[in-house]
C-alpha cells in the first residue's frame, strides 16, 4: 500500500494528539483525583423534607469562618430559611453548599461565581464557594422548569 507522505504525518499528528489527551484525562483522574461533582449522593425526591440537611434548609455555621449552606428548590421558589430570600454571609467565609429539588430540575447559579450546579430530583448538588469580596449576588434558576422559571431566584449578600 502506498501511502502519500502528508497523510503519515497527519495520521502521526492526529495520533499524537489523541494519546495526549488520553495522557492528560488519565494524569488529572487518577494521579490528582479529580472528578465530576457530586455524582451519586441521592435522596428520596418525595421526602426532601425529612432529609437531615433540608428540614431546616439555610445557613449554618460550622467552624471557623465556615458555613454550610443549604437549599431547596422548588417551582419556582427557592427555599434559603429566610423569609425575604436572603442569606448573609460574612466576606471570605467558606460556603459548603448542598442543595436539591422536590419536582423537576432546576439550575443553580450564583452570578458572578463558579457556583453553578444542576438539580436534579432525586440528587443532592454540592459545591465549595469561598465568598471573598463583598457584594450583591444572585442565585439563579438557569434550567428552564416552567412558566414561572424567570422568577426563581435567591440573593446572597457577602458582608463585611
Ligand atoms: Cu427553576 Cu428554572
Amino acid at each position: 500500500m502506498n501511502m502519500h507522505k502528508y497523510e503519515k504525518v497527519w495520521i502521526l499528528i492526529g495520533s499524537a494528539t489523541l494519546l495526549f489527551f488520553l495522557i492528560v484525562v488519565g494524569v488529572s483522574a487518577f494521579y490528582m483525583g479529580n472528578q465530576p461533582p457530586s455524582c451519586a449522593v441521592t435522596l428520596d425526591p418525595e421526602k426532601v423534607r425529612e432529609h437531615q440537611l433540608f428540614k431546616e434548609p439555610g445557613l449554618t455555621e460550622i467552624g471557623d469562618n465556615e458555613y454550610q449552606l443549604t437549599v431547596v428548590a422548588s417551582a419556582f421558589d427557592y427555599d434559603v430559611g429566610t423569609d425575604d430570600k436572603v442569606v448573609q454571609i460574612p466576606v471570605g467565609a467558606t460556603v459548603h453548599i448542598s442543595a436539591t429539588t422536590t419536582d423537576v430540575i432546576h439550575g443553580f447559579e450564583i452570578a458572578g461565581t463558579n457556583a453553578n450546579m444542576m438539580l436534579e430530583p432525586g440528587y443532592i448538588s454540592t459545591y465549595t464557594n469561598t465568598f471573598d469580596k463583598p457584594g450583591t449576588y444572585t442565585l439563579v434558576c438557569n434550567e428552564y422548569c416552567g412558566v414561572g422559571h424567570h422568577l426563581m431566584y435567591a440573593t446572597i449578600e457577602v458582608v463585611e
